[in-house]
């Protein structure tokens, strides 16, 4: 039977969730251009209609703008949703208040009394310390804000550290969000993978499709269609797209195999590693039904390997 839901600490999630940090961001992303709210209006719709009904997102996002987009859109359903945010440990955030404050912000812009996660978006702590950050986040979780505590872009060792401090309070560590796709693996090198499954930690996947990459709609020759900032970036390049055409070969190959769309096998191979849960972006409603189409079904392992070497090469 195909697993939909995964085990999270004490919560269960649906095994891909929609990042939304395209909602409101006009620097990078471009909201406001040839996207706007109605689209990711309907992105959300479309999102809860296929079982993605997981939503990542950040006090920081838009400065504020996604949060206060998802609680808008979760007024208008009866679906049961889970969201995800984040804090930002800015340097003049020093004492557990400054916790309990921004939770308090968001917790408003969401229009909701209590998150399924809250995550640490970097692991900075200036003079905050993280033992008195876990403090902070233990403390939400008896307060019944926060259902679970998690960690973003920790390292193996940093996220061993968090681990151990929340375990004081009997919390435990549900995520570590880290950067993660066919394209960017480093996580399985640098003991991220490993610690996480030694310690029960699921892993968020951000940035799963490698930031539009991996849906093969940029290639060498249709380049001109890359916007915004992802212009500076030598990976949307011609080189940058040249060098990675096989993958995008293959994974149209194996979307014809299984009558997937190339996003949706890219998606399905984080899937199938465990214990892994991928967050694709959506900026329209065709793209989140398409990204919540990677649920519901299964590569073979021997597709999953195949994928996997051509992607280290
Ligand atoms: N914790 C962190 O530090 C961190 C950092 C980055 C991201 N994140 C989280 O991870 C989420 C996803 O990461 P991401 O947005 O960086 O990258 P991504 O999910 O790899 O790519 C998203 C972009 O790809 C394109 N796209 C998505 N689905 C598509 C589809 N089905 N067909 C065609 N194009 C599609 C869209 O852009 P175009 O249509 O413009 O191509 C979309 O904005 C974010 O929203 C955020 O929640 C977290």
């Amino acid at each position: 039977m195909e697993i939909t839901k995964l085990s999270v600490s004490n919560i269960s999630l649906p095994t891909l969730g929609i990042g939304t940090w395209a909602w409101g961001d006009r620097l990078f992303w471009g909201y406001g251009s040839d996207y706007g709210e109605v689209e990711v209006q309907k992105a959300f719709e479309a999102a809860v209609a296929n079982g993605a009904t997981f939503f990542d997102t950040a006090e920081v996002y838009g400065l504020g703008e996604s949060e206060r987009l998802l609680g808008q859109f979760l007024k208008q359903t009866t679906q049961p949703v889970q969201i995800a945010t984040k804090y930002f440990p800015l340097p003049w955030r020093f004492g557990k208040q400054a916790v309990a404050d921004a939770l308090t912000n968001s917790l408003e812009r969401l229009g909701i009394e209590q998150v399924a996660l809250y995550q640490v978006h970097m692991p900075f702590d200036f003079l905050m310390g993280q033992s008195n950050l876990m403090a902070a986040l233990a403390e939400e979780v008896k307060e019944g804000r926060i259902l679970t505590v998690g960690v973003s872009n920790y390292s193996a060792e940093q996220m061993e550290q968090a681990h151990e401090f929340l375990a004081k309070y009997d919390v435990p560590l549900a995520v570590n969000q880290v950067r993660y796709s066919l394209l960017t693996r480093q996580v399985e090198r640098n003991g991220i993978i490993e610690k996480a499954r030694e310690l029960g930690v699921t892993i968020l996947a951000y940035s799963p499709l490698a930031q539009g990459l991996l849906t093969g709609k940029y290639s060498p020759d249709r380049q001109e269609r890359v916007t915004g900032a992802r212009k500076l970036d030598p990976k949307f390049s011609v080189s940058g797209l040249s060098k990675i055409e096989p993958i995008i070969s293959q994974l149209k190959k194996l979307g014809e195999k299984y009558q997937k769309t190339s996003t949706q096998v890219a998606l399905n191979w984080l899937i199938a590693q465990g214990n892994v849960i991928p967050i694709p972006g959506a900026k329209n409603a065709k793209q989140a039904a398409e990204n919540a189409g990677a649920m519901g079904w299964q590569l073979s392992p021997e597709d999953v390997q195949q994928l996997s070497q051509l992607s280290n090469d």
